[in-house]
Formats: C-alpha cells, structure tokens, sequence
C-alpha cells in the first residue's frame, strides 16, 4: 500500500508531496506523472514514479494497487476533464484502493457557475463507483490572483467584474497541507470538505494590498462582464477561457467563494495564510 499522488508535477502536486515526505518515508509515497523527466526531482527523493496520462486510459492500467490512498488532482484541460477523471475513477476502482481522495471545487454540487460543472460530474462519478472517498472541495489559491502582478503594478489597476464580492483565498501551500492530511490521517473516508481561507477579501481590498506591499498607487476598476471579457481576450486569453474566467467573477458578486467554514484551518491545524503575506511575496518577486 502507498500513497499515490496523481499531477504531482503540477504546483499543488509538487506541495503536496513536500508535506508527505515532512512525515512519511518516500518509500510509502508514490507520484503518478504523465512526464518522467519533469518528476526527476521527485524521483531524486525516493519518491516512486509510476507514468500514466488521464487522457490515455490504458496507461492507467495498473497504475493503483489494492489498498493505495490515492489524490486525485484534478486535470488542467479544462472540457477534457470529465472522460480523464473518469479513466482514473475506474483504474482506482480495479484496483480495489482504500481512498480516493478529489481535489474539487467549493460548494460541490451546489456550485452554479462554469468552472465547477467538471468538478460536479467528477463528485458523482465517484459516489457512482463506490470507492471510500473524500472530497476536498478547494475554494481559490491566493496565488490565482499574485501569480502575474506584472500587469497590475504596471496598470496602477486590479480589473475586476466581482463588484464588492469576497474570495476567501488560502494559499496552494494551505490545500497542500490539507490534502497530506487527509492521506496521513484517519476518519476522513466519507467526507466533504468545503475548503477555503479564513479570511475573505473584495478586489477593492487586495487592490489596497498590492499598494501597500508595492508602495505603489493601485486602483479598483470594476468593470461590466462583458468589458472585462473584451479585457482579457485582448490580453491574449482564449475567448473560452476568458468567458470562464469572467463567469467567475460573476460567481464571486454573488459571494460563491467567500464562505469562511474553517474546515481547512481545522484540518491543517493552523490559520491559513493571510493574503498579505502571499501578495507581500509576489510583489517582491517582481523586484
Ligand atoms: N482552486 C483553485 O484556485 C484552482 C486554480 C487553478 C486550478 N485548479 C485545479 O487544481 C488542479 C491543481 O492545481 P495546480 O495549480 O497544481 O495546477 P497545475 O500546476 O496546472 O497542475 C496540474 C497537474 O495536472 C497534471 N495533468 C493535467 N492533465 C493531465 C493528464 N492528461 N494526465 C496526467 N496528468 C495531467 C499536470 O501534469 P504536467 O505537470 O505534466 O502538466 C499537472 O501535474 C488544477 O489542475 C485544476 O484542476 C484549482
């Protein structure tokens, strides 16, 4: 029996395996990559590789064991999602794992907007299968809004549709953390967690943060949806993505992302990470 980490190439991927070595030999972990060389570094750790691609069922062909407490990290391709989570529901499946934990989305089936709809359809898929599950149903990273500041601190502006809505953000380190615990630890077959930061801000107030940290004049545009579509895709964004994104926004006005439960500063045992620490660190990457 290991513990097996799929996407563990990807950012939380590479965080959840930090937190599992923190307490578990390498010996019990195991990283399902869809590229080898991309996980040298994981492999330089002891860490077992085992090569499989969502989209490609029969690499998934005994990729799990019987007994395996497995993450599921869910795809990045958005509108492929839905047939590769399947694939790997159903290689957990004949294998007979202890655990398939899923990393979904806030709210879970009561999520009305775009982004959640894969993650929904993954969250019966997995009830349908049978296997002990848990559900981490993550709300924002922090770093989905610092990761590319350039554009911010060039503009003086944070573009937003959300209104005065709330992101109760956490960092990836945070879900990280949660995701390890849950793997680790015990009585959490069953359950959903609905995951989220402490702590809620409006884009009014991270505007004011990126100021504060840059010392720089920041403002708050809130602009119509269909202004900030025209934003982004003249940005560069796939208009398909863009309309997600600002769908979003859309979902954040109607306080979607601003539940504050708790539920991940319970299961890391500590506070999550204040917004003000996660923009501090971008803004300094940008010197
Ligand atoms: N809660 C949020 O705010 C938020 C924001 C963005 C995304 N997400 C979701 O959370 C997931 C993890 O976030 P992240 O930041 O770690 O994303 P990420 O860095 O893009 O990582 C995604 C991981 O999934 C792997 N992957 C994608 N398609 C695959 C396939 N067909 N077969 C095998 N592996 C595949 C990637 O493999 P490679 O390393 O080979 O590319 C990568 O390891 C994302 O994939 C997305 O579903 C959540």
């Amino acid at each position: 029996m290991s513990i097996v980490v799929t996407g563990a190439t990807g950012q939380l991927g590479r965080l959840v395996i930090d937190q599992l070595l923190a307490t578990t030999p390498a010996a019990g972990i195991a990283a399902v990559v869809r590229n080898k060389e991309k996980a040298a570094g994981i492999a330089a750790r002891g860490v077992e590789l085992r090569i499989a691609d969502y989209g490609r069922p029969e690499t998934l062909d005994g990729v799990f064991r019987a007994g395996d407490r497995v993450l599921l990290i869910s795809g990045s391709e958005v509108g492929s999602r839905v047939g590769q989570h399947a694939a790997v529901i159903d290689a957990a499946k004949a294998a007979g794992v202890a655990q398939l934990a899923y990393t979904g989305i806030l709210g879970g089936p009561d999520a009305d907007f775009l982004l959640a709809d894969e993650h929904k359809v993954t969250e019966q898929l997995i009830l349908d299968s049978g296997l002990p599950y848990t559900f981490l149903r993550n709300g924002w990273y922090t770093e989905n809004h610092t990761a590319n500041l350039a554009p911010v601190l060039a503009h003086g502006a944070v573009v937003a549709n959300a209104g005065d809505g709330g992101i109760a953000s956490a960092a990836r380190a945070d879900y990280a953390a949660a995701a390890a615990a849950v793997l680790t630890g015990e009585g959490h077959l069953g359950k959903a967690y609905e995951l989220s930061g402490d702590v809620a801000w409006s884009f009014a107030e991270f505007a004011a943060e990126v100021a504060r940290a840059s010392g720089k004049e920041i403002v708050h545009n809130d602009v119509p949806a269909a202004a900030h579509q025209e934003i982004l895709v003249g940005a560069g964004l796939p208009t398909d993505f863009a309309a997600i994104l600002v769908d979003v926004d859309e979902a954040v006005r109607r306080g979607r992302l601003a539940g504050t439960s708790g539920e991940l500063a319970r299961l890391i045992g500590r506070p999550t990470t204040p917004l003000a620490d996660t923009v501090a660190e971008a803004v300094a990457a940008q010197r």
